[in-house]
């Protein structure tokens, strides 16, 4: 897996998130909750999924791209039912198991498999963007979703794939096109602008327990993630776009 972009960025950052005081604290400040957010996933965004998926009581959940798992946990808490993710860090998922009553797999996207129909939701928060092949792999995730099943997404452009005209033309929405199903998006732009301005205070605000837990890279590297919203947002948003997409089979 050396070969994957970032791998061993991931594992290295799921090892710090394991028992980084500073790193929780800074979650909860910034996100709201903490899910060892290496993206933009904060509650506000998370909770939208309740919006639209009642608790069945035996509701299936895929998280494509799941760390360690605690956002799952954090759904598995409002719907019920029972939870299965994958990663390819093998950190993140070791965590999970031992946080977690679930089904954790370590796994690349584009070569695991799942039964067809196993799942009434999948989600899939800043990772879709790392599928080598983004219509093979929406085609596969349909194929794993029950009849009616949602698959819900939070979607970045400016980081891994360039930023396009609009959410419609994202490579994300081309790919749902190409399997016929239908989709609401939500422009959050604006909204991550200022999620990323608030990432920026809170990993300030934690900086003395970041150095002293000799953690002052990570400390860094959350800082540099956030330079890019130190412009005035009409800049920002030329380069950068966010899109939730709910979308089903
Ligand atoms: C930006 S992080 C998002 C993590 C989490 N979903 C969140 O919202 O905080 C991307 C995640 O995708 C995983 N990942 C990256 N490329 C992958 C691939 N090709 N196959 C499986 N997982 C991958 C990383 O280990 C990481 O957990």
């Amino acid at each position: 897996m050396d070969n994957l972009l970032f791998y061993q960025e991931y594992e290295a950052f799921y090892a710090m998130a394991r028992t980084s005081a500073a790193f929780a604290a800074y979650c909860r400040e910034a996100f709201g909750e903490d899910f060892s957010q290496d993206g933009f996933s904060d509650a506000a965004q998370v909770s939208r999924v309740l919006r639209h998926v009642q608790p069945t009581g035996d509701l299936h959940m895929l998280d494509v791209g799941c760390g360690n798992g605690k956002m799952l946990a954090w759904l598995q808490k409002r719907l019920g039912g029972s939870i299965h993710g994958f990663d390819y860090s093998t950190q993140a998922i070791a965590t999970a198991n031992e946080l977690h009553r679930g089904d954790f797999r370590v796994g690349v996207m584009g070569e695991i498999d799942y039964p067809e129909n196993s799942f009434d939701l999948i989600t899939s928060m800043d990772t879709m963007y790392f599928a080598p092949d983004m219509a093979a792999f929406v085609g596969q995730l349909r194929r794993w979703l029950k009849p009616n099943g949602m698959l819900f997404v939070g979607y970045q452009e400016g980081d891994v794939q360039p930023r396009t005209t609009d959410a419609a033309s994202t490579v994300l929405a081309q790919a749902l096109r190409r399997w016929g199903m239908p989709c609401q998006v939500e422009d959050i732009t604006r909204e991550t602008y200022d999620l990323l301005r608030r990432k920026r205070r809170a990993a300030e605000n934690h900086r003395q327990a970041f150095l002293a837990e000799g953690n002052e890279d990570w400390y860094a590297m959350l800082i540099a993630q956030t330079d890019c919203a130190q412009v005035p947002y009409e800049e920002f948003a030329k380069s950068m776009a966010r899109y939730l997409f709910v979308a089903h089979k």
